[in-house]
C-alpha cells in the first residue's frame, strides 16, 4: 500500500532499529528508509542482518547491520558508537527487539521470566542509556522541531491480563514506564521525545507465528472491531507519525494500533 506521507519526511535522519532485520522491525527499517532515513539495524543473527541490509540497499536505502545483543551493555555501546561513526549521527532510536514464548506461569522458570525482562525491558533501557549522548546532539544541537527521538515497541497484553504471557506482560509494562519516565526527564532536559506503539495482532510476524495458533486467531476475529489482523504497514505508518515532525508535540504516549481489539468483548 502506498504511504500517505511525503517521501522526504525523514530526509537526513539516521535511525537505529534494534530487531530491525525481521518482522515489524524490518517494516520500520523499510518504511523509514523509503521516507528518507539512513538505517542501522542491530540484531543477534548475522544472516538475518545481512539479508535485511541487502534488501534495503537493493531499493536504494543507505543501510548497515551491526551484530549485537541488547542484553549486553558493551554491545549496545559499540553499536550506537558504530552507527554514529558510520552515518554521522543518531536521530531516531527504535527499540523493537523482543523475546517471547507461550508458557503457563506455573511452568515458567524464574530464569525464563528474567530472560524476557532482560531483552524487552532492561534491553530497552540499556539502548536508550547508551544512545543518549548521540540523541542529545540530534535534539538540542540542531534545535530543529524534530530532535532526537525514541520509539519503544510495546504491546497491549498488560492492560488487562494475558494467558501464558506473564513474562511479556510484565516486561512490556516496564517498557511503557520507561517511555513515560524518559519522556519526562529527557523531554525536559534535552528536547528528546520518547513514545511507544502497542501493536495488536499483526499478520506475518514472528509474534503471530509464535503466539497465535489459527484457532485463537479465528476466535478473535469474531469480536474484533475491525474484524481483521493488522499489517506491519499499519505499525510503520503510526511510527512515521510519531518519529517525524508530524508528531512533534507528542511525548510520553504509547499509541495503541490494534484496530480496537483490546477494548473488545465477545457479544452476549
Ligand atoms: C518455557 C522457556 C521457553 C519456552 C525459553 N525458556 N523458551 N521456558 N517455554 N518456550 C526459558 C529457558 O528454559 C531458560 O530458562 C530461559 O528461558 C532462557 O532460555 P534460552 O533459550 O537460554 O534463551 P535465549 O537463547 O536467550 O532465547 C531467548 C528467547 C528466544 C526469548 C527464549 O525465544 C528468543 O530469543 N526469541 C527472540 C525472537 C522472538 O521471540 N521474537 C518474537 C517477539 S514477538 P531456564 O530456567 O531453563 O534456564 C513479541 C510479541 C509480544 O515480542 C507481544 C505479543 C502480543
Amino acid at each position: 500500500m502506498e504511504s500517505p506521507f511525503k517521501a522526504d519526511i525523514l530526509k537526513g535522519k539516521v535511525a537505529l532499529i534494534t530487531g530491525g532485520g525481521s518482522g515489524i522491525g524490518f517494516e520500520l527499517s523499510t518504511q523509514f528508509g523509503k521516507h528518507g532515513a539512513s538505517i542501522a539495524i542491530m540484531g543477534r543473527r548475522k544472516q538475518v542482518l545481512d539479508d535485511a541490509v541487502s534488501a534495503l540497499r537493493l531499493i536504494g536505502i543507505p543501510a548497515i547491520g551491526f551484530e549485537g545483543d541488547v542484553r549486553k551493555q558493551e554491545d549496545a555501546a559499540r553499536v550506537v558508537e558504530s552507527t554514529d561513526k558510520h552515518f554521522g549521527s543518531i536521530d531516531i532510536l527504535v527499540n523493537a527487539a523482543a523475546g517471547n514464548f507461550l508458557v503457563p506461569a506455573e511452568d515458567l522458570s524464574p530464569n525464563g521470566f528474567r530472560t524476557v525482562m532482560d531483552i524487552d525491558s532492561v534491553g530497552t533501557f540499556t539502548m536508550c542509556h547508551e544512545a543518549l549522548k548521540y540523541l542529545k546532539k540530534g535534539g538540542l544541537g540542531k534545535r530543529s522541531s524534530s530532535g532526537g527521538t525514541i520509539l519503544n515497541i510495546s504491546a497491549t497484553l498488560h492492560y488487562t491480563a494475558a494467558w501464558y504471557q506473564i513474562h511479556v506482560s510484565a516486561a512490556k509494562a516496564a517498557v511503557d514506564a520507561i517511555t513515560r519516565n524518559l519522556a519526562l526527564e529527557w523531554g525536559t532536559d534535552y528536547d528528546i521525545r520518547v513514545n511507544g506503539i502497542a501493536p495488536g495482532p499483526i499478520g506475518d510476524t514472528p509474534g503471530m507465528r509464535k503466539l497465535d495458533p489459527e484457532e485463537i486467531n479465528s476466535k478473535a476475529r469474531d469480536y474484533m472491531p475491525l474484524f481483521k489482523l493488522g499489517e506491519k504497514w499499519d505499525i510503520a505508518m503510526a511510527a512515521l507519525y510519531l518519529v517525524s515532525d508530524a508528531g512533534k508535540f507528542v511525548n510520553g504516549t504509547t499509541m495503541i494500533v490494534d484496530g480496537g481489539l483490546w477494548l473488545s468483548r465477545p457479544r452476549d
